[in-house]
C-alpha cells in the first residue's frame, strides 16, 4: 500500500513539472446530498458566463460503481466485495487520480478548477467509515502536495435534509448515521472553509456560493490562475 502511494506521489511530481505550476482551485465540499455537484456545475458555468475561464472537476470515488459490480457478483455491497479498508483505499486512489487530472487539465487550459469535492472529503470518508489513524495519515501525506484552494466552500445542510435529497435522487442510498458522523467530521476537518447555507432552493444557494467566491475573483484569483 505504501509503495502505491509513493508511486502516485512520484507521478504527481512529474505531472506538476509538466504542467508548470499548479492550478487555481475553488473547492466545494460537504456531506453526500448537500448539493456539491449541483452547485459546482452551476458555479463553473456562471464563471464562464462572466468571462472567467473555469473548468468543472468531478471527483468520483467509485463507491456506486463498485456497489453495482458487487451486486452483479451476488454480493450485497462494495464492502462485502473488497472490504471496508479496501474500499477506502480504492476510493482514495481514484479521488487522487481525479483531482490530479482535473488540476492538470485546468492548468494546461489556464482555467480555474472548480472542484466537486476535494482533499478534505477523503479524510472525512476515512473517519466516517472507521478507516483508522494509519490510513488517514497515509492519505494526508499523499494528498498534501495538492494546492490549497483559493476558496473552499462547505455546503452546510442538516443530515436529515441531505438524506431526503439522496432518497429523492434515487441513485443510491446513505444511512442517516453515516451522514451524521460525516457532518460532524467535516466541522472537525475544515479549518478555513467558507460555510454556505445549502438548505435553500438551488438558485438561492447558487447566489450564496457566488457571493462567497466573487471577492476572491475580484482580488485576482482569475488573473493569478495557476499561481496559487
Ligand atoms: N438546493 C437544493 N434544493 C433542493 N434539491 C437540491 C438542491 N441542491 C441539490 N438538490 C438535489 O438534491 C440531490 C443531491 O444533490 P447533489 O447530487 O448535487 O449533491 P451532492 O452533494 O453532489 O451529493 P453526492 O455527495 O452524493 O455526490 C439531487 O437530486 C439534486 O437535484
Ligand atoms: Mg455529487
Amino acid at each position: 500500500m505504501t509503495a502505491l502511494w509513493i508511486t502516485l506521489w512520484r507521478v504527481q511530481g512529474s505531472v506538476w513539472c509538466m504542467a508548470g505550476t499548479s492550478a487555481a482551485v475553488i473547492a466545494l465540499v460537504g456531506i453526500d446530498g448537500s448539493g456539491k455537484t449541483t452547485q459546482a456545475v452551476r458555479l463553473a458555468a456562471a464563471l464562464c458566463a462572466a468571462g472567467i475561464t473555469a473548468r468543472y472537476g468531478p471527483n468520483p470515488g467509485g463507491r456506486r460503481f463498485l456497489g453495482r459490480v458487487a451486486r452483479r457478483l451476488g454480493r450485497p455491497d462494495a464492502i462485502a466485495l473488497v472490504g471496508r479498508r479496501g474500499l477506502l483505499l480504492i476510493e482514495a486512489v481514484l479521488r487522487w487520480l481525479a483531482i490530479a487530472r482535473s488540476l492538470v487539465a485546468a492548468r494546461l487550459t489556464g482555467r480555474i478548477a472548480v472542484m466537486d469535492r476535494y482533499t478534505p472529503c477523503q479524510l472525512v470518508s476515512i473517519r466516517a467509515h472507521g478507516g483508522g489513524d494509519r490510513l488517514e495519515r497515509l492519505v494526508r501525506a499523499a494528498y498534501a502536495p495538492f494546492p490549497r484552494p483559493a476558496v473552499i466552500i462547505f455546503l452546510d445542510v442538516p443530515p436529515g435534509l441531505a438524506y431526503d435529497r439522496i432518497e429523492q435522487r434515487g441513485d443510491d442510498h446513505e444511512d442517516i448515521e453515516y451522514l451524521n458522523v460525516s457532518h460532524a467530521a467535516y466541522k472537525d476537518v475544515l479549518s478555513d472553509a467558507v460555510h454556505v447555507d445549502g438548505t435553500g432552493d438551488p438558485d438561492t444557494v447558487a447566489q450564496a456560493v457566488w457571493a462567497a467566491v466573487w471577492p476572491g475573483i475580484e482580488h485576482g484569483l482569475a488573473v493569478d490562475a495557476g499561481q496559487s
